[in-house]
């Protein structure tokens, strides 16, 4: 291919800041070192280390190679008590920085965790990937539909790992129920039917703007979003209840049970078409711009994916708050994280179940396993369990029933080829992320 026509990241965010680093506008200066050997150290730097991000860098601690070199965090506060905690637990002294810009200059990192906001995840990964570095990024992959587009690509272009924390793909109860699925166990696949309730989607109740926090750069946190007052509401957890930061319950759990309906048929693409039913019950009492109640489907060539939002309640279908049923002629597959059942229908005329039954009921967590899964591919350059094409897969069809619920538009038909709706001028502008100055929008 022409140098001229090659894909590279034409600008980054470090060209953008100031940093004295415009050299880095087309291709990688720092480098990591090479691709480390099975049984040589993997250091790790943590940026946006408050909640998940710590959580994942403690499974990434609790396996011998790994080693943190670098935590960094916009609040002080957290800053120095997860490196207490790092120091304590397991001995290690990580240098502390409050600008990810400045982690990425140090040199013997080979891999970051981004652990930060869904509006930061795009601008930092692709500027971890220009620094040399692989990646574990949290899901929603990013915040916004180019911004996955942008982070494929650049995924693509520096040839790095990256892993999105769609830890489901690794875990051994999920890997079981599409194993069941794909090999035609519940018959052919009819539906998916997802539901997520959970409390907390309805946001915190409303509190007055105050002033920023001692510690807190919160310019920094803010960062690409629009300049706000500081409000606690919108700022350490529940900044996943406001578009500039997040997608509501609908991506905060979509991403995670989209994904397995997706992964049945290993499907990539975004939806063609979406069908949305969204409402705001809880009005104007609580701190939160997201829908607490949302219907979705996405047809399928030949099976159905619905979804389910409902905030403020905990009781879903099968008695269970969250879950996946997957339907099937013969049986009905239905899991969460810790449980896996399968139902068969009873055939009238044979007198017999259609199909076996089975009961699993001892899963959990599996994002140690993920971490592992991520580790072991940085070192065997395999595809990783959850890669930056399928986080993209599933961000997209939570971003696009979103864009649904904020457009009001029930019915959006999404052109995959050309990357835009074709019904809807009102959600096309939703797609790209207008950054704050001075962060622009990585180009690829
Ligand atoms: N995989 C999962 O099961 C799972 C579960 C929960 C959250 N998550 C994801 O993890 C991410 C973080 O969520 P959370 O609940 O931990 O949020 P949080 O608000 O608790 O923590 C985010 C941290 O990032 C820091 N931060 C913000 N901007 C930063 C910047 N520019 N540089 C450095 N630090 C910065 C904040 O100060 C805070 O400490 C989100 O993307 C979320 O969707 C994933």
């Amino acid at each position: 291919m022409p140098t001229n026509r090659r894909t590279f990241i034409r600008q980054s965010a470090l060209a953008t800041a100031g940093t004295g680093l415009l050299g880095s506008m087309t291709t990688p200066v720092w480098g990591s070192r090479t691709n480390p050997p099975a049984s040589e150290k993997i250091n790790v730097a943590l940026i946006g280390c408050r909640n998940m991000g710590f959580g994942i860098l403690k499974h990434h601690l609790s396996n011998p190679e790994v080693k943190c070199v670098a935590l960094c965090d916009i609040d002080e506060n957290v800053l120095n008590e997860k490196a207490a905690d790092v120091k304590k637990n397991h001995n290690q002294s990580p240098k502390l920085y409050r600008d990810f810009r400045k982690v990425l200059e140090q040199k013997d990192i080979d891999a970051v965790i981004i652990g930060t906001p869904d509006h930061w995840h795009c601008l930092i990964m692709v500027t971890a990937l220009q620094a040399g570095k692989h990646v574990y990024v949290e899901k929603p992959m990013a915040n916004t539909i180019a911004e996955c587009d942008i982070m494929v690509k650049a995924a693509n272009y520096y040839k790095k790992t990256v892993q999105v924390g769609q830890q489901q793909r690794s875990g051994f109860l999920f890997q079981k129920a599409n194993e069941l699925v794909k090999s035609g166990k519940i018959g052919k696949l009819r539906k998916v039917n997802i539901w997520a309730n959970f409390e907390y989607g309805t946001g915190p109740a409303i509190v007055p703007d105050e002033p920023v926090p001692a510690g807190v750069d919160y310019d920094m946190w803010l960062g690409p979003a629009p300049k706000r007052p500081y409000n606690k509401n919108r700022f350490h957890g529940s900044w996943r209840h406001f578009w500039d930061y997040g997608g509501g319950l609908q991506s905060d759990w979509g991403v995670h049970l989209l994904d397995m309906g997706l992964w049945t048929k290993d499907i990539l693409q975004a939806p063609p078409k979406t069908l949305v039913y969204a409402a705001n019950t809880y009005g104007q009492e609580r701190a939160r711009e997201t829908p607490d109640s949302m219907t979705i489907s996405f047809p399928k060539e030949d099976f159905v994916i619905n979804y389910e939002v409902t905030a403020g309640l905990q009781r879903g279908p099968w008695d269970m708050t969250y879950g996946i049923a997957f339907v099937g002629n013969d049986a009905t597959l239905v899991c969460d994280r810790s449980k896996l059942m399968v139902y068969p229908e009873w055939d009238n005329n044979a007198r017999k179940a259609r199909a076996e039954e089975y009961k699993f009921t001892e899963g959990k967590e599996s994002h140690g396993e993920h971490v592992r899964n991520f580790l072991d591919c940085i070192k065997s350059r395999n595809r990783p369990a959850s890669p930056p094409e399928v986080g993209r897969a599933a961000a997209m069809h939570a971003h696009i029933a979103n864009i649904a619920a904020r457009t009001g538009e029930s019915f959006l038909l999404w052109d995959e080829e050309n990357r835009r709706f074709t019904n809807s001028e009102a959600a096309n502008r939703l797609i790209t992320p207008e950054y704050r100055a001075p962060w622009k929008l990585p180009v690829v």
